[in-house]
């Protein structure tokens, strides 16, 4: 081979290396589609954890912590992790030891839920805590207004369509629920053509959605978390310390807040919350 075809050939393979580079590892599959996405997480579910070096401490201050915190007032948190991975998110709430709720964790890939699924139940009460569902996270199967909170980790830029996924999750959300997301940022966005917002672009995006108090905190260095919340007839955390002390029509204090109504747990009475938040109790 001549230099003059050399120079161009060693060019074009590398470029081609450069691509195919691009293509599985730095955007993890994501423009070859869902199934070269999960593939890859299939193959990596065994290393994942090593490659990230999650500091248990760190996650429990910037997560478990915090949410708890904003749930207190609710006795059992029914909470879900769309692209749960290997249960991060689960494991910084159980790490905090005070979390006495159920975390759905849900992802596309079964071999990240195996790993996620072997390092819960090595935790103490960790298999009660938690339950896994092998799905993907543009169709979840649970009802509307089901969870307290829900949050989506490091994800959404990983999938096909990701504002179907927010779509889904402010579904499934109950009226008034915490709903905990994150937004890739930095040079790296530059990697992800069409697959990522600026802060305040998606900040505004979910605004727009009707969320209420979006707020945006740098964290990873490579990502926003955004907390907001799903318009209710009055925040979740809320409605559970007024149902806390109310008494029902027959007089027990045992009401919960649940959905769209406060229950009574001794004896079922139910007191529908109306669009405005007002509270029915039927007039003597
Ligand atoms: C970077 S990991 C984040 C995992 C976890 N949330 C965390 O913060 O460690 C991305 C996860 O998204 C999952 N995933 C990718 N596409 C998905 C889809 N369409 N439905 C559900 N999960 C998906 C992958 O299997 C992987 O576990
Ligand atoms: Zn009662």
């Amino acid at each position: 081979m001549t230099v003059e075809l050399l120079i161009p050939t060693a060019i074009l393979i590398i470029c081609i290396g450069l691509f195919i580079y691009w293509l599985f590892f730095a955007t993890e599959g994501v423009y070859l589609g869902k199934r070269t996405v999960i593939r890859l997480y299939d193959l990596y579910a065994n290393r994942y954890d090593d490659i990230k070096q999650y500091d248990a401490e760190w996650e429990q201050n910037t997560l478990g912590e915090p949410i708890l915190a904003a749930l207190q007032n609710i006795p059992h948190p029914l909470i879900l992790d769309v692209a749960t991975g290997t249960a991060r998110f689960a494991s910084s709430l159980i790490g905090t030891g005070s979390f006495n709720g159920h975390i759905i964790g849900l992802d596309a890939s079964l071999k990240m839920l195996e790993a996620a699924a072997d390092k819960i139940a090595a935790l103490p009460d960790g298999a009660s805590r938690v339950t896994f569902v092998h799905q993907d996270a543009q169709a979840l199967p649970f009802d509307d207004s089901t969870f307290d909170a829900v949050a989506c980790l490091e994800a959404l830029e990983f999938v096909p369509n990701a504002r179907k996924v927010v779509a889904e999750i402010v579904r499934v959300a109950k009226p008034g629920a915490l709903i905990v997301l994150t937004n890739r940022k930095g040079w790296q966005t530059l990697l992800y053509p069409f697959k990522t917002q600026t802060t305040k672009a998606f900040t505004a995006y979910l605004r727009g959605l009707g969320l209420e108090d979006v707020t945006a905190i740098l964290w990873q260095m490579d990502y926003d978390l955004i907390w907001a919340f799903k318009p209710g007839l009055l925040p979740t955390t809320e409605l559970a310390s007024i149902a806390a002390s109310l008494r029902c029509p027959n007089q027990h204090r045992a009401l919960v807040a649940s959905g769209t109504s406060l229950r009574c747990t001794e004896c079922g009475a139910t007191l529908p919350i109306d669009a405005h938040g007002i509270i029915g109790y039927e007039l003597p």
